[in-house]
């Protein structure tokens, strides 16, 4: 009796494990376009990255973030712009008098090591440069200092006795520019706000839409008479999803979306759900876990830590918010506290990558910039589905599987005969391992692991 059960139960079990989804890709009918996935080394961060790492486990935390064999294969990296009354923050970092006199702006090659991070990057492929700032220096606020928020003078309903530093402003941001331009870094996308609906004690400046509105045609201007008309301006990272919502609406009624080629978003207060209504590309710019210790962990229980909560916020951004891009806070870190603010660690000898980091991998390594996401019909039980058209023609399909059995699939394509296909698992006992993808007759069948990721890549010919 008991052993009937037993054998009645793993029928079941085999049962489930071999009902097998049809889906459909349907290749021609594209959706946003995919800019990519990154992070960023602000703060320092770089320096110690290179300072603190050097030989083959600098080298390791290098490939891990960008290589497209051994790493995720990020393309993205954001930069910050600083704003502290020191020349090795700031290239502009005293008062020059006045919002026209003059400015002193130093570059001190060095940028707390963003430049040797840029110029590694670069090296493995990374085109898309965000240089974002957090705050203008203090002399240029109503606050008198670059930290605890406080509003860019002359802003709407922010005047100071020392004038209407607007212009100033912009100049410092286009000087930025041109200095990484003038040493071979093309700058792709420069925003002048950090979390601007947030004050704390470190690099931090108000704004809401009326503020920005005020400034971004300024900005604008400057840009494109100094010939730098090739930068798109990026605004406004808030900290979270709907608090960029509502100011993108602001932008939009106050007719300044033309000025704009991206609307950025944090994801603290809420994750990017559902589409903000705009005709720009959007992006995910910082998100992380601020809370938990380090953990490499792909799937527990679910906490923030973990890399499979971080591939289901991605998942959502792209099949339900329209994103175009999505960035990790920090890449990597060596000795800081063991917090899960980074997707790779160090004690400067070991370097540890996380389940985070393979999360961003399974779409980052194989849907690469220029790529567009690709409608699919069908569904799998408990699994996210996305899909895309690479540049080269290569089509990519990413599922994510949180239920706790395996997922046979059979895909089939409308507008594309793959003749080559290859796949890659991440699970608790995998990362980014080869598996197989069976074609037939124009499709192929993959077996998506519980709790798992599965990436398959179809190429049209050998
Ligand atoms: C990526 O890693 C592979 C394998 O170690 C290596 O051969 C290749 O040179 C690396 N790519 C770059 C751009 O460094
Ligand atoms: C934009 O144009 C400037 C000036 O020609 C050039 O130095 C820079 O590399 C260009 N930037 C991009 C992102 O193409
Ligand atoms: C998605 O974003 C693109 C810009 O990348 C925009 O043109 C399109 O209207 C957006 N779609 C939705 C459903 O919001």
């Amino acid at each position: 009796m008991t052993s009937l059960i037993v054998l009645a139960a793993l029928a079941a079990s085999l049962g489930k494990v071999h009902a097998q989804a049809q889906l459909t890709v349907n290749v021609g009918s594209t959706q946003q376009q995919i800019d990519g996935f990154g992070v960023s080394q602000a703060f320092g961060r770089a320096a110690e990255f290179r300072d603190m790492l050097s030989g083959a486990p600098q080298r390791q935390g290098l490939d891990y973030l960008f290589n497209t064999t051994t790493g995720a294969g990020l393309t993205i990296i954001r930069n910050r712009i600083g704003s502290g009354p020191v020349a090795s923050d700031c290239i502009l970092p005293r008062n020059p008098g006045g919002p026209s006199a003059t400015p002193d702006y130093v570059f001190d090659e060095d940028d707390r090591g963003q430049v040797w991070f840029t110029q590694r990057a670069m090296e493995y492929g990374v085109k898309t440069i965000y240089a974002d700032a957090w705050s203008a220096p203090g002399f240029m606020k109503t606050n008198g200092v670059e930290v605890n928020g406080g509003y860019l003078c002359g802003t709407p309903g922010h005047g100071c006795s020392s004038g209407d530093w607007r212009q100033a402003y912009a100049n410092l941001l286009v000087q930025y520019v041109k200095f990484y331009a003038g040493r071979g870094m093309p700058i792709t996308q420069v925003g002048f706000l950090n979390e601007p609906d947030y004050v704390t004690s470190y690099s931090s400046m108000q704004s809401g839409a009326n503020e920005a509105a005020s400034f971004i045609p300024i900005l604008y201007d400057t840009l494109e008479r100094q010939g730098l008309g090739n930068v798109s301006i990026a605004c406004c990272d808030a900290i979270g999803w709907n608090s960029q919502r509502a100011m993108t609406q602001g932008l939009i009624s106050q007719g300044v979306e033309r000025y704009l080629g991206y609307i950025t978003s944090h994801m603290y207060t809420g994750d990017p759900n559902s589409p903000i209504n705009t005709r720009l590309k959007t992006w995910q710019t910082e998100g992380a876990d601020l809370n938990s210790r380090w953990c490499a962990t792909w799937y527990s229980n679910g906490g923030l830590c973990e890399g499979m909560t971080w591939a289901n916020k991605i998942h959502t951004g792209l099949a339900n918010a329209n994103l175009s891009a999505y960035i990790y806070w920090q890449g990597v870190e060596v000795n800081q506290f063991q917090a899960s603010s980074y997707l790779v660690a160090s004690d400067g000898r070991v370097v540890t990558p996380s389940g985070r980091l393979w999360a961003f991998a399974m779409w980052s390594r194989f849907v690469r910039p220029g790529a567009y996401r690709v409608a699919t019909s069908g569904s799998v039980s408990s699994t996210g589905v996305t899909a895309f058209r690479n540049t080269d023609g290569s089509v990519i399909v990413v599922f994510l599987n949180n239920g706790g059995w395996q997922q046979s699939v059979r895909v089939s394509f409308n507008g594309f005969a793959p003749a080559v296909a290859e796949a890659y698992v991440t699970d608790n006992s995998r990362s980014m391992a080869s598996t197989s993808a069976a074609l037939s007759g124009g499709a192929v069948t993959v077996s998506v692991p519980a709790r798992g990721m599965l990436t398959v890549k179809l190429t049209a010919s050998v």
